[in-house]
């Protein structure tokens, strides 16, 4: 059958790779913006999308209402006795904006040179399909497969993945039992290293509301006299970070922070890291952060508190003398084992409260938030793993922690509990959520050949 070394399939992969790639193009075309309620009907699309190509590979497959947009679910059950694996993605993407920074239109995607160029390419479309792909494959090739599996892929992940949340608890492992989770939504280390993803961090997403006088007021008449709310906003912001020292100064904010365990901080501190090369690569002239901690540790192994937008006031082209009724902002904490995400926000809306200067009114809320999650890294599955990553991408996969989030991961990890395998396809340098978000189509391709190479590995165990 090839189930040793799966020769009949990827033959198959390699006969048919052009016309993947032409459907994942397709696929990409669907605008499926999760945050934002203009593109609800795209986004309703891409599941429908999904349904359609599960059903075409031979699975059954449904859309799941949700308070929000749809779960998709699909599932082959025809290997009694044998392991099942849970595949997880998401259709949703991110918006496109800056939409001038793009070399051409985020939905059409365009090949570019080894790339695909396109708004989900990577992030989650691109990595995701590649399960699917995979499964297709095998079904095609051989009529069945050796392993058990399910689908379940969500259009909210990027909106904070509150409907699946609710479906996973509720279901309580029953529909979703699983031997294992297989998600890819992560990165290599670096082209040619693959990584073995073991911790995410978590999130408390607020929002800061300042509010001055009850209208925009000439700066001239009134500037001096009335505070003012970004100047409020300003100072409010200055007090989350030591400038120099890059601590978080929110009363409490370290109180519950899992220290680094000493092998991980060895094990990373071996990686090859250039640091130059890092700056140069993102266009600043010295790195920054949290004191006494590497860049490494510093954006995966420590918490943030980042300010991801500040709105108000006069944003027009020129000048105009106002001074604004009110401003916002938005701003993130990323969190580590074991902060918790409500405690987190408490805090900070006591502190943001406790500096509000007088003559404004200070609103904060809590948009949403999640735990980090530190997985497994032992056992006969996760070892299965390392080995056909190890032979499909040409080295051993390290470990590592990575910095941002996929809130569904813990809850897997807890109801389910069994090992979340993050097996990433893609590279830092992507630009996901950037303008000209990329995905190496090689990475595509090996992507499938990793799944199929996972399927057979665990139909023989
Ligand atoms: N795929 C990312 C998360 C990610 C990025 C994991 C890089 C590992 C390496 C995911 O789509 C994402 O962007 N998540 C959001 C979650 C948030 C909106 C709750 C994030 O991390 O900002
Ligand atoms: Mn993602
Ligand atoms: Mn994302």
């Amino acid at each position: 059958m090839g189930g040793s070394d799966s020769q009949d399939v990827l033959a198959r992969i390699e006969r048919e790779k052009e016309g993947y790639l032409e459907e994942l193009k397709e696929y990409i075309r669907i605008p499926s913006v999760s945050t934002d309620p203009a593109y609800k009907d795209d986004v309703l699309r891409a599941a429908d999308f999904l349904v359609e190509k599960m059903k075409a590979a031979g699975l059954t497959a449904e859309k799941i209402p949700t308070a929000g947009h749809p779960l998709v679910y699909g599932e082959w059950l025809g290997a009694p006795g044998k392991p099942t694996l849970l595949f997880y993605g998401h259709y949703d993407v991110q918006p496109v904006d800056p939409i001038d920074l793009w070399r051409h239109d985020p939905f059409e995607p365009t090949v570019e040179g080894d790339n695909l160029v396109a708004r989900g390419a990577t992030d989650d479309k691109g990595q995701s399909y590649t399960h699917l792909k995979a499964i297709a494959a095998l079904l095609a090739e051989r009529g069945s497969l050796p392993v058990n599996v399910k689908f379940l892929v969500e259009g909210e992940e990027e909106a904070g993945g509150q409907s699946i949340d609710r479906y996973v608890r509720e279901d309580g492992g029953k529909r979703l039992a699983a031997d294992a989770v297989v998600i890819s939504d992560s990165s290599l280390y670096a082209p040619g290293q693959p990584a073995l993803v073991y911790g995410l961090r978590g999130l408390a997403y607020m929002e800061i509301k300042v509010t001055g006088p009850d209208r925009d007021l000439h700066s001239g008449t009134y500037g001096g006299a009335v505070r003012n709310p970004l100047n409020a906003m300003a100072q409010i912001i200055a007090r989350l970070r030591d400038p120099q020292t890059g601590k978080i100064l929110i009363p409490g904010f370290y109180d519950d922070v899992r220290p680094l365990e000493e092998w991980e901080r060895e094990e990373w501190a071996a990686l090859p890291f250039d640091e130059s090369e890092y700056e140069r690569g993102l266009g600043i002239d010295t790195v920054f952060g949290e004191e006494g901690y590497t860049t490494r540790e510093r954006a995966s192994g420590r918490p943030t508190c980042d300010v991801n937008g500040i709105y108000g006031g006069y944003m027009g082209k020129g000048a105009k003398t106002v001074l604004p009724s009110w401003g916002g902002a938005k701003i993130s904490m990323r969190l580590v084992p074991d902060q918790d995400s409500k405690k987190i926000a408490a805090l900070f809306t006591d502190y943001v409260k406790s500096i509000a200067p007088s003559g404004v009114t200070v609103e904060v809320t809590d948009l949403h938030g999640g735990p980090a999650v530190v997985l497994e890294t032992k056992g006969p599955i996760v070892d299965a793993a390392m080995d056909v990553m190890e032979e499909v991408w040409g080295a051993r996969p390290i470990r590592i922690r990575e910095g941002g989030s996929i809130p569904i991961v813990s809850v897997f990890a807890k109801v389910l509990g069994c090992p979340v395998l993050l097996l990433g396809f893609g590279l830092d340098d992507d630009g996901l959520h950037s303008p000209n978000e990329k995905f190496n189509i090689s990475h595509f391709y090996n992507g499938i050949r990793s799944v199929v190479r996972l399927v057979d590995r665990l139909g023989g165990l």
